[in-house]
Order: C-alpha cells, then sequence, then structure tokens
C-alpha cells in the first residue's frame, strides 16, 4: 500500500519549518563530557519551587494518579481569583499559556484572517498561526528594541483578528507602560483582539508597568497571558492560564482542550498563587543581582547588551552565536542563541544564582579575553 501523503498535507503544514528542542541534558553532558551542566536557555527559575509547593509535591500521593484532573481546574481558577480579583469564569487554565495561544488563534481565526505581532518576539505566536494557516504579519521592533504600536496599528485591516504584545517582551525585556498600552487599546477601538502576554509580570518592578488584569473592565477585547513556568518554577508541570472577559473566556474555551492540566500541576500552581513567602522578593534580588553581573562582564569585555524586564539579558557576541553557544556548552553552559529570534549572533542568558553567573562571567571573559 502506497501512502499519498501528498494529497493529505495542507500546504501551510507542508511548508511549516518545526521547531527542534535541544536533547535532554543527560546526552548533552554526555557529548560534552561533563559532570554538571548549568541551564541559562529558557528563563527558568531554578531557585524554585516555593518551599510551600515543593511541599506539596512531596506530598503527593501516587493514588491520585488513576483519577483524571478537574476537566476546568475550578480550584486553580478559585485560587486565581481569590488573590486577582475576577471571578473565577473569567479564567481559563492550559497545559502552559502555550497551549493557550494555540486556543485563542483557534477560537478566533479562520483562513484569510492574520494575526499582528513583533518580528522579534516570543515566536509561538507566529509558529501557531503559521501552522493553522493564518498570516502572521510581523512589525520590526522600534530603534529601542520595542513593541512599535504605531507600526502595528497601521498593519491591522479588516482581517485581523489578534494583536499580541509581548510585555515584557521576550527576549528584549523591553515593555510598553501603562500610557502607551491605554493608547494603544483606545486606538484598536475594539476591532480586534488584543492578547497582552504577561509572562514575566511577576518579574517587573517598574511603576508604569501596566498590570492588564487591572484594565479589562475597560477594554472588552484585551485578553491577559500568564504562566507558572517562570517566576512560580513550574516550568515541567505545564500551567499559564488566561483572564479576559467573560464572554471572550468562554468563546476562547470552547476552541480549547478540557482536561489539558494534569492535577499535581493544579495542585502546585494553585498552592504557588497562594503563597504569601519571601519567594518572589528573593527571586527578584537574585534577577537584580544577575543583571548587576552580566552587565558588568559585558562592560568589560565590551561587548553591547540587552537587559530589560524579566529573568533574561541578551549579548551581542563577537563570533557566531551557535559557534559561541557550543563553546559555552563545553564549559557546562547552555544558552539560547538568537539567530532564531532574528537576532543573529546575540545569545539570552537567563538570570540565576549569583555563583552560576559568577562563573559564566568568568567563563565569557576567559573566552575571549
Ligand atoms: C513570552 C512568553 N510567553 C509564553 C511562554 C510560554 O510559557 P509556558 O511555559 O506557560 O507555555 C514563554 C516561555 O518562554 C514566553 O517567554
Amino acid at each position: 500500500m502506497s501512502l499519498k501523503l501528498d494529497n493529505l498535507i495542507p500546504e501551510h503544514i507542508r511548508l511549516f519549518d518545526p521547531y527542534r528542542p535541544s536533547p535532554p541534558d543527560s546526552v548533552l553532558m554526555r557529548l560534552n563530557g561533563l559532570d554538571h551542566l548549568h541551564r541559562l536557555n529558557n528563563n527558568e527559575n531554578t531557585l524554585g519551587p516555593s518551599p510551600a509547593v515543593r511541599e506539596l509535591l512531596d506530598g503527593i500521593e501516587a493514588g491520585i494518579v488513576p483519577i483524571y484532573p478537574h476537566g476546568d481546574s475550578q480550584d486553580l481558577r478559585e485560587a486565581l481569583s481569590s488573590v486577582l480579583g475576577p471571578d473565577r469564569s473569567r479564567f481559563l487554565v492550559g497545559n502552559g499559556s502555550c497551549e493557550l495561544i494555540s486556543s485563542v488563534v483557534k477560537a478566533f481565526c479562520e483562513p484569510g484572517d492574520n494575526i499582528v505581532t513583533a518580528d522579534k518576539t516570543f515566536a509561538v505566536y507566529e509558529w501557531v498561526a503559521e501552522f493553522s494557516g493564518i498570516e502572521p504579519r510581523l512589525i520590526p521592533l522600534d530603534r529601542d528594541f520595542r513593541f512599535d504600536p504605531d507600526g502595528m496599528l497601521a498593519a491591522v485591516d479588516d482581517r485581523t483578528k489578534l494583536i499580541f504584545v509581548c510585555n515584557p517582551n521576550n527576549p528584549t525585556g523591553t515593555y510598553w507602560d501603562e500610557a502607551t498600552m491605554r493608547r494603544f487599546l483606545d486606538a484598536v477601538d475594539g476591532r480586534c483582539i488584543v492578547v497582552a502576554d504577561e509572562a514575566y509580570f511577576e518579574y517587573v518592578e517598574q511603576p508604569d508597568y501596566p498590570d492588564c488584569i487591572r484594565l479589562l473592565d475597560e477594554y472588552p477585547n484585551l485578553v491577559v497571558f500568564r504562566t507558572f513556568s517562570k517566576m512560580y518554577a513550574l516550568a515541567a508541570l505545564r500551567v499559564g492560564y488566561l483572564c479576559a472577559g467573560e464572554e471572550v473566556t468562554d468563546i476562547i474555551s470552547r476552541a480549547h482542550v478540557a482536561y489539558s492540566v494534569n492535577t499535581p500541576a493544579q495542585m502546585a500552581a494553585r498552592a504557588a498563587v497562594l503563597d504569601r513567602s519571601q519567594f518572589i522578593p528573593e527571586t527578584l534580588a537574585m534577577v537584580r543581582r544577575g543583571r548587576e553581573l552580566i552587565r558588568e562582564a559585558c562592560d568589560s569585555l565590551g561587548f553591547e547588551h540587552v537587559i530589560g524586564e524579566g529573568n533574561y539579558a541578551m549579548i551581542r557576541t563577537p563570533i557566531s552565536d551557535t559557534l559561541l553557544q557550543r563553546k559555552l556548552l563545553r564549559r557546562g553552559f547552555l544558552v539560547r542563541t538568537m539567530t532564531g529570534f532574528r537576532f543573529p549572533d546575540w545569545i539570552r542568558v537567563s538570570l540565576v544564582r549569583e555563583p552560576v553567573l559568577e562563573e559564566f562571567c568568568a567563563v565569557l571573559k576567559e573566552l575571549f579575553r
């Protein structure tokens, strides 16, 4: 029997170049003769999870495993509602916020539609659009590496369904202040859905940074995404959420797979959101110190750097980013190459514990002095 795949595959799937995740740490360590590997590539918070969440995870019984999770993460949504304010019906929980990106595209877009976002941002908006047969319109960042509100507005037409604003932006750490966000939302004037992806919300300490959940009642076309993968250090459990008006949340939930968030993930995320310990302030202090260390190392080497909000920093490298990635890997550090983010010959480094970053900076200096 011959399989006529060509007749079955839509053009946009045939043309799509899929993301290839890096091999498991154990493989990288074996290939590079390492006895440890510092992961600076995914903006993980290696300080966590918080002691309360650790305790909860340690106590999870295998007996819960035969039972399906809550299909709609009700207890977690209740906790989010009690801490953040909006009614629990306005939250939707996903298998990471990546799943929610997919759900929002499925809910609103059909062939011929487009989405608008930036060219140098979290690539999943663009990828989901592409493999769904939807046109991604990618607007260049401005000279200061910020999302360009006027450029994005100019790209909106009557087939634009979604605008993704990564705030703060991954990888540049730039953000729109509340006035810019409001001006943009006023100009969009409800013509399409605006997603504010606040994956790094908990890391931003600037007073003019907007908490978009507080803007939801004024802008019914606004959808806010957040995740437990970054500050809360639950990346392995895959849990993120969105908050929007009740009607918009209901529409997105129709295109969202129920039961996609497992029970330990729901339990841990609930404990994390209710946790009132010093875990977040301690992480913020670690990240502040990380920014100083990277800035100091780059300045002493004469390397351009972009360090904004979020737990990451970008460094311009004098050699190809893939070559530097390989050299650093041999020394036990995994960093993110930035060519895929359209920043050729830059790397992105997660801001982790001080001793690890000190060692990283020492290796960088050794490689380039
Ligand atoms: C801006 C941004 N949004 C969303 C995500 C995805 O997060 P999650 O782990 O919740 O899928 C990431 C992860 O790197 C991110 O940087």
